[in-house]
């Protein structure tokens, strides 16, 4: 007993130390462990431009934004974007003044198989990200790549695109042709004494929003078959997820050294009222939005969430239909999926409330009908650029320990977080949107035990917000879209951003006095 009694003081004595180290006013400076990572984020359709030179093949967002301009805000599209094809030296030079660990960005599928097949191979677009790949390793920064990242080969939509099972097998061929010639590549550089090539890869970039809103809204292809083609989507992204992790497990990642994951996106979702009913709510929204994709790959049971299954099931018979609009898995499949990572990726960025919401059984199906939830967000939140994203730091802390207890801790790689604002070099509400966030993520990682490896802000540049144009702006770098040169400049956010990249803590308080920072490379009115 008394032993016990002793135990529980020094146990309040290190909790409460821990608390007074982390709590800002006590003890201002925040620290993240040595080996935590800080990066940056883009993708390639976003900054990529050069959307037909080189032999690059058509995407699908190239069709849709051609074809559907007044779907998009401004009605712009990604052709040119930041140019980034032939200026990616800026963008490295970027990184490295920023003094980022790690750069993640996505390949081009129609880049490198312009039709989308294996047998043809586009030469320029695969030394554009040999280029990439070598400048950043000259530089000492880690590349993550993404394999997809929404620009499916538009030959490949015109069959349907996810929706067809036999994606799953040409997306396979894609990341084969990826690995094998990165792994080849790796021969002659290792060679060369010059280190690792890739080591970080991602499958898929939040699968909940481009099969959610490709095949079920207004993001291409834009088929607006929800509660369907949505399912039909994830359904094959998770089997080709699961076949290409195991592929690289067995064929590559033992000499790469190399790590795989997928990122998926959430946002915390808070019961808009402590009532059972809206608790329930919020969290079959969380498996709605989340496990959808994380319930067969991080649980211990696999497969789709019990709730899921259990409600399209339900629906989808009282709707007469002969069979569940969520299709099944083999149990083969399910055992392929079922620890199919290495890493966690998690896009996170805001929060809502959540309210039950149960509709009478109706046609056409719709996702939202399946998940019986109404979303709002409170309007005293700080607002952003985007209609969607309030500033709610606490929610990040609760979105990651909710994925600790959900799937047993698994390591995560935050793998974007970010706010859009408008056009403007002296961001101060970005500076404290990453503060807030970071402060957040410090306390799940230091007070709560959330296994958090490394944080990429979204994004390094400004660039073409799918349908929101360049109208909204989350870029560190500022960028002139009116200029041939597509200039960068950096914002107040870029100086801050490189203190903590550099330092690994918070500079306090938020707004902190960047003058040792980079003076020389950044403008005068930085040095404030
Ligand atoms: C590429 O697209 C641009 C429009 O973005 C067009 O002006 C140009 O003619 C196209 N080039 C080729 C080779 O098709
Ligand atoms: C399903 O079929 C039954 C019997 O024909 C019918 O009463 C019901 O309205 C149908 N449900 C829907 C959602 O169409
Ligand atoms: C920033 O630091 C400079 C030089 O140390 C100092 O002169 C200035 O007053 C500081 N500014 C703020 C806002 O603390």
């Amino acid at each position: 007993m008394i032993m016990d009694a002793l135990w529980q003081s020094v146990i309040l004595l290190i909790t409460f130390w821990t608390s007074v180290r982390s709590y800002p006013g006590v003890y201002s400076k925040l620290c993240f462990p040595k080996d935590f990572m800080f990066g940056v984020a883009t993708a390639a359709y976003q900054i990529e431009g050069a959307w037909n030179v080189s032999g690059k093949g058509e995407g699908m967002w190239d069709r849709y934004t051609h074809t559907h301009p007044e779907r998009v805000f401004d009605h712009s599209n990604g052709d040119i974007a930041d140019d980034s094809y032939h200026r990616y030296m800026d963008d490295v030079r970027l990184l490295k003044e920023l003094g980022v660990k790690f750069y993640r960005f996505s390949i081009s599928w129609p880049r490198v198989l312009p039709t989308g097949f294996a047998n043809e191979i586009n030469p320029d677009g695969v030394k554009y990200y040999k280029n990439l790949i070598d400048e950043l390793h000259y530089n000492g920064i880690e590349p993550l790549v993404t394999m997809y990242h929404w620009d499916l080969p538009q030959p490949l939509q015109d069959l349907g695109g996810w929706t067809n099972p036999i994606m799953a097998d040409y997306f396979q061929e894609y990341a084969k042709e990826r690995t094998t010639h990165f792994t080849r590549l790796r021969l002659t550089v290792l060679l060369d004494a010059f280190g690792s090539r890739v080591r970080f890869w991602l499958t898929f970039n939040e699968p909940l929003t481009f099969c959610h809103d490709g095949y079920g809204g207004d993001d291409a292809p834009g088929h607006r078959a929800s509660g369907l083609e949505d399912y039909l989507c994830g359904h094959t992204v998770l089997r080709a997820h699961a076949a290409v992790y195991r592929m690289f497990q067995q064929d590559y990642q033992r000499w790469l050294n190399g790590f795989m994951g997928i990122t998926l996106d959430l946002a915390w979702i808070e019961p808009a009222s402590p009532s059972q009913e809206d608790e329930e709510a919020a969290e079959r929204t969380r498996q709605f939005f989340f496990g959808w994709f994380a319930h067969p790959i991080f649980s211990t049971q696999g497969d789709y969430p019990p709730i899921m299954r259990k409600r399209i099931d339900d629906i989808s018979s009282r709707q007469n239909f002969t069979r569940s609009r969520l299709p099944h898995f083999t149990p083969q499949e399910v055992t392929a999926l079922r620890g199919s990572f290495d890493f966690m990726g998690l896009n996170h960025y805001t929060t809502y409330l959540a309210t039950t919401r149960e509709v009478p059984v109706r046609l056409p199906p719709l996702f939202d009908d399946d998940m019986g939830v109404k979303l709002s967000q409170k309007p005293d939140w700080p607002k952003s650029k985007s209609n969607w994203l309030k500033v709610v730091p606490w929610g990040f802390r609760k979105t990651l320990n909710w994925i600790k207890d959900r799937y047993g801790n698994p390591p995560v790689l935050v793998t974007e977080n970010g706010i859009s604002l408008d056009r403007g070099l002296d961001d101060a509400r970005r500076v404290h949107y990453i503060d807030g966030y970071l402060r957040a993520l410090h306390a799940a990682l230091t007070l709560d035990g959330c296994r958090v490896y490394g944080y990429a802000y979204w994004s390094l540049v400004d660039n073409f917000e799918w349908m929101r144009g360049y109208s909204e702006r989350f870029g560190l770098y500022e960028v002139d879209f009116s200029s041939r040169s597509r200039t960068r400049t950096p914002r107040r956010s870029a100086a801050y951003f490189a203190q903590l990249a550099r330092s690994r803590c918070l500079p306090a308080p938020a707004l902190a006095n960047f003058t040792r920072l980079q003076r020389s490379r950044l403008p005068a009115k930085f040095a404030f």
